[in-house]
């Protein structure tokens, strides 16, 4: 097996299980457009973003990096009518695009994008809370800041996703001075020790390589 079979299988899979639905791509289109990098959810990823939305009945959720928003939309479209997703970007270029995306994708009244870096604007949320599911996908380096709000603007039963677990199996290498690395391992050693989550972790291979996603609970 190598990187092209597992793309090969998760195109196989998304086209099996997933679908097309032309708002998701056009927010692509226009996140490749405007020259941001391809980091956004797979598209079984986006799914499962969505499947754990209506698993947990969650209506208000909390995503931390949006990016062109396309993790948004799949999330914005699993919280229904009444439902609502905030949604903080750092970088306000990509908001903008972000919002233009979300809009056209019929859901705009459901998401609020606040522009600065999540661990400034977190502090600042006039939205108290409780979120039901937290998705945690920005800069590496503050995962475990973001797991901190994450319980506490969450409550008992809040789901809690961290994006990018894998990192290529970076994270058990000794070596790595990578700060990203650095990150995604403080940020799984926190979800083991913080008797505010339980969790685990499983690892991805598809067309983002070789990475994985952590599942945490608040208790
Ligand atoms: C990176 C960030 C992501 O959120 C992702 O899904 C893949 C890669 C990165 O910063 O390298
Ligand atoms: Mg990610």
């Amino acid at each position: 097996p190598t990187p092209a079979h597992w793309r090969a299988a998760d195109d196989f899979l998304a086209e099996t299980l997933v679908g097309h639905d032309p708002a998701l791509e056009a927010a692509l289109t226009a996140q490749r457009a405007a020259g941001m990098p391809a980091i956004e959810v797979a598209p079984v990823s986006g799914k499962l973003l969505s499947l754990l939305v209506r698993i947990s009945g969650a209506r208000r959720v909390l995503e931390i990096g949006t990016l062109g928003g396309y993790s948004t939309i799949w999330m914005a479209g699993a919280v229904g009518d009444g439902g609502r997703v905030v949604t903080i970007e750092a970088e306000p270029a990509n908001a903008a695009v972000a919002r233009a995306s979300i809009d056209a994708a019929g859901v705009g009244d459901r998401v609020e994008i606040l522009v600065g870096r999540a661990a400034d604007v977190l502090p600042t949320l006039a939205d108290p809370g409780p979120f039901d599911l937290v998705f945690i996908d920005a800069d590496k380096e503050s995962n475990t800041i973001y797991l901190d709000w994450a319980a506490r603007l969450g409550r008992p039963g809040t789901v809690v996703v961290l994006d990018n677990i894998g990192r290529d199996g970076d994270i058990v290498d000794p070596a790595s001075t990578d700060p990203k690395v650095a990150g995604t391992r403080a940020g799984l050693e926190m979800l083991g020790r913080d008797p505010r989550f339980d969790a685990t972790a499983l690892q991805t291979v598809g067309v983002k390589g070789w990475d994985g996603v952590a599942i945490a609970l608040v208790v």
